[in-house]
């Protein structure tokens, strides 16, 4: 069973791999410009984990790690669009270099690459995994337009179970799905693959309130996006949420207050009130505890503990993850 960083290397020249015609240049351009950005790739590396932890990697789970990768660009790139993002991977984002009419069809282009991939897999698991894959990819685009809606309502209409059932739709079961499917060509039993599933999900429930948190506390030179745009873009994030629960009735005032100031101001006022609040420290409590859980699932699987230690070593770097 291999680490993270040797299934990293061995993926990388994977993902070189996918051929895209040349014209039109500007359409086949940015796909290019956004896919040489530096990803973490960690959505392919953990189907290729959760591949390896039944057997050993199977060329079918390329083609699937593939698959997750592409989708997930395709996400990103639509997603800068609805968050109105300036900055991803450290460089101007696609629709701004490009156009918007340009990253529409781009992203529509990965997302059509990614089913290219699927439809390269072994017959005997095909439909079964093109359907999962499916499911995955209204749940993220159900789980986008909740986060679209959110933005538009008042902080005190919303709980933190609706935020949390968000993310999971969003963030969560695109990581639980990627190693799902990996566990499916390694041939785990129905168990095991829900095991992975849950697993994936949490780690997943985890690294968005990790993303949430360095929106607003992470170095740009390291998280590559702009600082604050979540609050800027009225996003119901954990920290604002947790934030108001927390806050007494005058901070809630001026939490309240703040979010309707303009650019730079919000930002910086927000952010006070959010130390004030040590909303910061709880987040690290929040992530380690849905880290806990991905714990116990992965406790749960019947293979030998040395096997499930890569997979342990990733969500714990997830936990410290400064990018
Ligand atoms: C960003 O995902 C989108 C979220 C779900 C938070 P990543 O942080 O994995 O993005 P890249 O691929 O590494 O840039
Ligand atoms: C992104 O959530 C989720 C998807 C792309 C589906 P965010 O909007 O928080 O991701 P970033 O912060 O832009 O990467
Ligand atoms: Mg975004
Ligand atoms: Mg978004
Ligand atoms: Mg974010």
């Amino acid at each position: 069973m291999r680490s993270f960083s040797e299934i990293f290397e061995s993926y990388q020249t994977q993902t070189d791999s996918i051929i895209f015609p040349v014209q039109p240049e500007n359409l086949y351009g940015s796909i290019t410009y956004f896919l040489r950005s530096p990803g973490k790739k960690i959505r392919p590396v953990l189907c290729l984990m959760s591949n390896e932890l039944f057997k050993e990697v199977h060329a079918d789970a390329y083609h699937v790690a593939n698959a997750v990768e592409l989708f997930h660009n395709f996400s990103l790139v639509h997603d800068d669009i609805m968050d109105h993002s300036v900055l991803r991977r450290g460089r101007p984002t696609l629709h701004l270099k490009y156009g918007e009419n340009t990253a529409i069809l781009a992203g529509d282009i990965l997302l059509i690459h990614a089913y290219m991939q699927l439809n390269k897999i072994n017959i005997s698991y095909r439909e079964q995994i093109t359907h999962l894959f499916s499911e995955m990819a209204c749940r993220i685009c159900e789980g986008q337009q909740m986060d679209i809606d959110f933005e538009k309502r008042e902080i005190e209409t919303l709980k933190y179970t609706d935020y949390l059932r968000m993310i999971t739709f969003k963030t969560s079961v695109l990581l639980g799905t990627a190693a799902q499917i990996g566990a499916i060509i390694g041939l785990a039993n129905p168990q095991q693959q829900n095991n992975i599933y849950d697993f994936g999900e949490n780690i997943g429930i985890a690294f968005q309130i990790q993303d949430d948190f360095l929106d607003a506390f992470g170095d740009v030179s390291i998280t590559g996006k702009q600082v604050g745009s979540d609050i800027l873009e009225n996003k119901k994030t954990a920290l604002l949420l947790k934030a108001f629960e927390l806050a007494d009735p005058l901070q809630k005032m001026e939490l309240k207050a703040a979010m309707l100031l303009i650019g730079e101001e919000r930002i910086h006022t927000v952010i006070g009130l959010y130390k004030n609040l040590k909303v910061d420290e709880w987040a690290s409590t929040a992530i380690l505890h849905y880290t806990e859980i991905a714990f116990k699932s992965l406790d749960l699987i019947d293979i030998p503990v040395y096997k499930k230690e890569k997979l342990a070593e990733l969500a714990n770097s997830l936990l410290v993850r400064q990018s």
